[in-house]
């Protein structure tokens, strides 16, 4: 390992000036948000697929590209989820080489937030950070209250009255202090902000974003190794602020920077939920302006965020990768949560129907070629949104315990499975 650090600074996104590694998010001059800048001739010299090889399965296996000094403290089991070949649902598209990224069994709390979560707090720790928080659509939350609880820090998640009972349930069982707004997420955050300068809290996207939103990175670099040092041509993404949208369009191009892999031409694709598409609006518009959408209304309560943070620089991320953005309707997305779930077996929350429905979208207009590498990232479980499917697909039919009640019930069945058999 070289001696330099590796993490070097903070970088304004917009003039290049650069600031001390502080729980700072916003540069002085020109509001401009900040980003980790790294010493890539350093890390160029430090990493290779080897080393990266031999490490232990975690998203930590990409250190040198995190930005925190030390070893990580929180979160270190995060990460290496598995990219499921997805052919079933290939067939089903009309595609030839399709995956799913599947951040639904992202350990501890079953999304991609895990990932932004392990470094934010690592860097927390390093910064001196006693309380930390956060504002939420729900999966934030859930990853904030449990790594906070198991390194000991003390808690506080601000999140919309109105989310879903599993998510809310999903951060008070760690023992956290659960704040409902009434108010949509715009105002959640401004809050948040307010109570970040008054208190000196390490809101994990507020004054430590910088931190955070390097985590998601990790998701793109995993993608790119379990493809066999490979980048997707195509990378479909769910986009609430657009921040993972812009992290994996940095992971893919930081990887060809520090010589792992070849730089090759690929595209990102961002997907919303029609009731709250303000960064997939703009970009349809051919504009990259985006206009706040000051009520969400749409099942999908992760992705409902009006006024998105990064969406200009998702759009331009977009555009400038030759991707583009689609949005689905409520129906469309319970229709893609059943269609994962029906052919590849994974039960994908909200989030994750949005990102399926707007691919098949994308692919019957043609944005996306059918004969090319496509990565779907399906980024929460579906058991913390079942609000949204439980009357949607069903119910059981009720026996007696009766062998007889058994076989009446299946007998048209039990006659189709014997001619499948016999054919
Ligand atoms: C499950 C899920 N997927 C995707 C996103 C989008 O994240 P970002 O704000 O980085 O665009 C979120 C945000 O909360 C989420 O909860």
């Amino acid at each position: 390992m070289s001696d330099r650090p590796f993490f070097s600074n903070l970088k304004c996104r917009e003039c290049g000036r650069l600031y001390p590694k502080q729980a700072i998010h916003i540069c002085e001059f020109d509001f401009g948000p900040l980003e980790a800048a790294y010493d890539y001739d350093a890390i160029k010299e430090s990493i290779s697929r080897e080393a990266i090889e031999s490490r232990p399965k975690s998203m930590w296996r990409y250190r040198e590209l995190l930005p925190i000094d030390g070893a990580p403290t929180v979160g270190t089991q995060v990460g290496f989820t598995p990219l499921v070949k997805a052919d079933r649902l290939a067939a089903r598209l009309g595609v030839k080489e399709l995956y799913v990224k599947n951040d639904t069994v992202n350990y501890p709390t079953l999304s991609f937030k895990d990932r932004v979560v392990s470094v934010a707090l690592s860097r927390a720790r390093e910064l001196g950070f006693k309380v930390v928080a956060c504002a939420s659509t729900g999966n934030l939350a859930n990853s904030v209250a449990a790594n906070a609880a198991s390194a000991g820090l003390t808690s506080y998640v601000l999140i919309p009255s109105d989310l879903e009972r599993s998510k809310v349930v999903n951060s008070l069982v760690y023992g956290t202090n659960v704040v409902g707004i009434e108010g949509p997420y715009d105002q959640v955050n401004r809050l948040c902000s307010e109570i970040a300068g008054k208190y000196g809290w390490g809101f994990v996207n507020v004054n430590l974003r910088p931190y955070y939103a390097e985590g998601s990175k990790s998701m793109g670099f995993e993608i790119v190794e379990q493809l066999g040092w490979k980048t997707p041509k195509h990378t479909v993404i769910p986009m609430a602020s657009g921040s993972l949208l812009t992290k994996i369009h940095k992971a893919y191009t930081e990887f060809a920077k520090v010589g792992i892999i070849d730089a090759e031409p690929f595209s990102v694709y961002g997907a919303q939920a029609s009731g709250c598409s303000p960064i997939s609006t703009a970009l349809k518009k051919g504009t990259d302006i985006v206009k706040p959408v000051p009520k969400p209304e749409t099942i999908v309560k992760s992705l409902a965020i009006g006024t998105p943070a990064d969406g200009y620089y998702a759009i331009r991320t977009m555009k400038e990768t030759g991707g583009s953005a689609e949005d689905v309707s409520d129906e469309e997305v319970i229709e893609g949560i059943k269609l994962l779930a029906e052919t590849e077996g994974i039960f994908a929350e909200t989030a994750g129907g949005t990102t399926v429905a707007c691919a098949k979208k994308l692919i019957e207009s043609g944005k996306l070629p059918r004969d090319e590498s496509i990565v779907l990232c399906i980024t929460g479980h579906g058991l913390k949104t079942q609000e949204a499917i439980h009357d949607k697909c069903g119910v059981p039919r009720v026996i007696k315990p009766s062998l007889r009640e058994f076989e009446a019930l299946v007998a048209d069945e039990l006659a189709g499975l014997e001619t499948a058999a016999a054919s």
